[in-house]
């Protein structure tokens, strides 16, 4: 693992953006793992003015998103298609059916579980998947106590979860539904590189637990330790509690994986 601190979080956001523009200049068909949250939303309005500005090309590239509500219809303002619509799929040229998040509305959620790892699997497996951060340290829905070698499934989702989300929701955490498809840890892990991005002093606490304390069913983002290509991008709010910054620092400053994007 390593972890890169940057001053602010559009600062972070730019990394993780020019990061995934890398990957897929130099691999037009990548297969991408997309993540939702608040934090996301600078991600993909770097990647939008990309598109925009420097001709970056999704035209053969696919994507799987992490995870989706049970229970409320793909159109419903407050699911992860609409956000995705929203904020990155109608803003870059993505082919029709290019686009994949589990369906939380299938008569057989077991079923569309199934469906969906099979999916990841035909198209080759994750190149890259973007992460987010849980405030209880979740990653994709894989809330506290989740298998570390879990695949996708239904979850049930925690209150302070439900809290954490209510603002997509009218601010009524009542109305966020209860139970969500997520790709499991393993899933996630399956991935051949991860890319988590946390931002914000509220993030600091549980950053540091999954970066730098033992890996535990309890943070899921933890398991990512056991990764073999997986950075961390953080502002330094985020960063305010790790121990190692000063190592981490120089890493950024002085490997040359990095030399890009100094
Ligand atoms: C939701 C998503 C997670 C995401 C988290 C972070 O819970 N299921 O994948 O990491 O939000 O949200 P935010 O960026 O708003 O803090």
């Amino acid at each position: 693992m390593e972890v890169i601190i940057l001053s602010d979080p559009q600062q972070a956001a730019l990394l993780a953006a020019r990061i995934i523009e890398k990957e897929l200049r130099a691999n037009p068909a990548l297969v991408l793992g997309l993540a939702t949250g608040r934090t996301m939303e600078s991600v993909y309005a770097c990647l939008a003015a990309l598109h925009r500005e420097r001709g970056l090309d999704f035209s053969r590239c696919r994507t799987f998103n992490l995870d989706e509500y049970i229970g409320i219809p793909a159109a419903h303002p407050g699911s992860y298609r609409t956000y995705m619509d929203q904020h990155l799929f109608r803003q870059v040229n993505l082919a029709q059916g290019s686009t994949q998040l589990p369906n939380g509305t299938a008569a057989d959620l077991g079923g569309e579980c199934v469906r969906y790892e099979a999916m990841i699997q035909e198209a080759g497996g994750i190149d890259l998947q973007l992460l987010g951060l849980g405030g209880d340290g979740h990653i994709g829905f894989n809330e506290p106590l989740s298998a570390l070698l879990s695949r996708t499934r239904e979850k049930a989702l925690t209150p302070a979860t439900r809290q954490q989300n209510a603002p997509m929701f009218g601010g009524d955490p009542a109305q966020v539904p209860a139970r969500a498809i997520t790709m499991g840890v393993g899933t996630i892990l399956d991935s051949r590189r991860c890319l988590l991005l946390a931002t914000g002093a509220e993030k600091a606490a549980i950053l540091a637990r999954a970066v730098e304390g033992p890996i535990t069913s309890m943070v899921t983002a933890s398991a990512l330790q056991l990764h073999p290509k997986c950075q961390v991008v953080v502002d330094a709010a985020a960063a305010g509690d790790l121990q190692g910054t000063e190592y981490y620092h120089w890493i950024f400053n002085n490997e040359p994986e990095w030399a890009d994007f100094r």
